[in-house]
C-alpha cells in the first residue's frame, strides 16, 4: 500500500495575496491498494463526488499521466471543503503525486509544484503543502519563485471554520479589476515588509502588518462576516493577527502560546455558528510511505 498525505493550508496570511501561505496540521490523506480493471475511490463524501475515473484526484493523475493502471483508492480527509483551507489543492497535489508514483514519472518537487500551480491558478496553497511550513510564492505564467517564509515557533493558527461553504471562483469575482498604482504600491510595500518582519522574527510588527492587507479583504468582507466580528475580539483582549484564511470564509488569529487560551476561551463562549480549531504548522509538506 502507498499512503499520500498532504497538510491544509492558509493563503494570503493577510496581505500576502496569491503569495504567502503556510502549511497546517489537517490531512488529506489518499492510500493506494490493488490494481483494478476501473477505478474505485472510496470515500465519505457523499454521493456527489464520484468514486471512479471521474473523481477530481483522479482525473488530476491521468492529467499527468493519461495511461495510468486504475487502482482502487481510499480517500479520507479533514480539511473541511471550500472553506479556504487548501483542500481543493491538497487533493490536487494527491492526485499529483499518485501519478508520479505509479507511473513512475520521476518528476521533481519543483515539476510538481509547477503543474500544480498551472492546474491551481496560483502557487499560494499548492506550495506550502507540498514543501511544508510557510512559503512565499510567484508564478509568472512560466515558472514558479519560491522561498521558505519564516514563522515564529512559538504561535499557534486560532482557526474558526463557519459553516457555509465559500467557493474560491465566487470570492474571486468579488475582487476588484484594477488598482491605482498608488494603492498597488502600498498594498505590496505592506506585504514586503511583513516577509521581512517575519523573516527576522519581529512578530509586533508582523503581527499588526497582517491585518493590514489592501488586497482583498475589504472586498470580500460581505462574503466573511466573522472576519471583522473576530478582529474585534481579538483586539480587546490586545491579540492582533486576524486575517481571513485565503478566499475565505476561515478566519485565522495568529496567536502567540501564552495568548492562545484566553482567545480560544472568549471565541467559544460566543457559540458562532461553526468550527473553533487550535491548529499549527505543518513543517514535513507532502509525504509518500510505502508498506508492503
Ligand atoms: N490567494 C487565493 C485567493 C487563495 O485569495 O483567492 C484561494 O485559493
Amino acid at each position: 500500500m502507498i499512503k499520500i498525505t498532504v497538510p491544509a493550508t492558509s493563503a494570503n496570511i493577510g496581505p500576502g495575496f496569491d503569495s504567502l501561505g503556510v502549511a497546517l496540521n489537517l490531512y488529506l490523506t489518499l492510500e493506494i491498494f490493488e490494481e483494478t480493471v476501473q477505478w474505485h475511490v472510496i470515500h465519505d463524501y457523499g454521493t456527489d463526488m464520484p468514486d471512479d475515473e471521474n473523481n477530481f484526484i483522479v482525473k488530476t493523475a491521468l492529467s499527468l499521466a493519461p495511461n495510468l493502471t486504475p487502482h482502487r483508492i481510499i480517500v479520507k480527509s479533514d480539511i473541511p471543503l471550500a472553506r479556504g483551507l487548501g483542500s481543493s489543492s491538497s487533493a490536487l497535489l494527491a492526485g499529483l503525486a499518485m501519478a508520479n508514483t505509479l507511473g513512475k514519472l520521476n518528476l521533481t518537487n519543483e515539476r510538481l509544484l509547477e503543474k500544480a500551480t498551472v492546474l491551481e491558478g496560483h502557487p499560494d496553497n499548492v506550495a506550502p503543502a507540498l514543501f511544508g511550513g510557510g512559503v512565499a510564492a510567484f508564478y509568472n505564467g512560466i515558472q514558479v519563485f519560491h522561498a521558505p517564509l519564516k514563522l515564529p515557533q512559538d504561535i499557534n493558527f486560532v482557526t474558526f471554520i463557519p459553516k457555509y461553504e465559500l467557493l474560491t471562483a465566487e470570492a474571486r469575482q468579488a475582487l476588484p479589476a484594477h488598482m491605482s498604482f498608488k494603492d498597488s504600491v502600498a498594498a505590496s510595500a505592506i506585504s514586503n515588509t511583513l516577509t521581512a518582519a517575519l523573516s527576522v522574527g519581529d512578530f509586533n510588527t508582523a503581527r499588526k502588518l497582517i491585518e493590514m492587507d489592501q488586497f482583498h479583504e475589504q472586498a470580500r468582507s460581505h462574503l466573511a462576516p466573522h472576519l471583522e466580528i473576530i478582529r474585534e475580539v481579538a483586539h480587546q483582549l490586545q491579540i492582533i493577527g486576524t486575517y481571513l484564511s485565503g478566499a475565505g470564509p476561515t478566519i485565522i488569529t495568529l496567536v502567540p502560546k501564552k495568548d492562545t487560551q484566553k482567545l480560544l476561551e472568549t471565541l467559544s463562549k460566543m457559540n458562532l455558528p461553526g468550527k473553533l480549531l487550535l491548529l499549527k504548522s505543518d513543517f514535513n509538506g507532502l509525504q509518500i510511505t510505502k508498506n508492503d
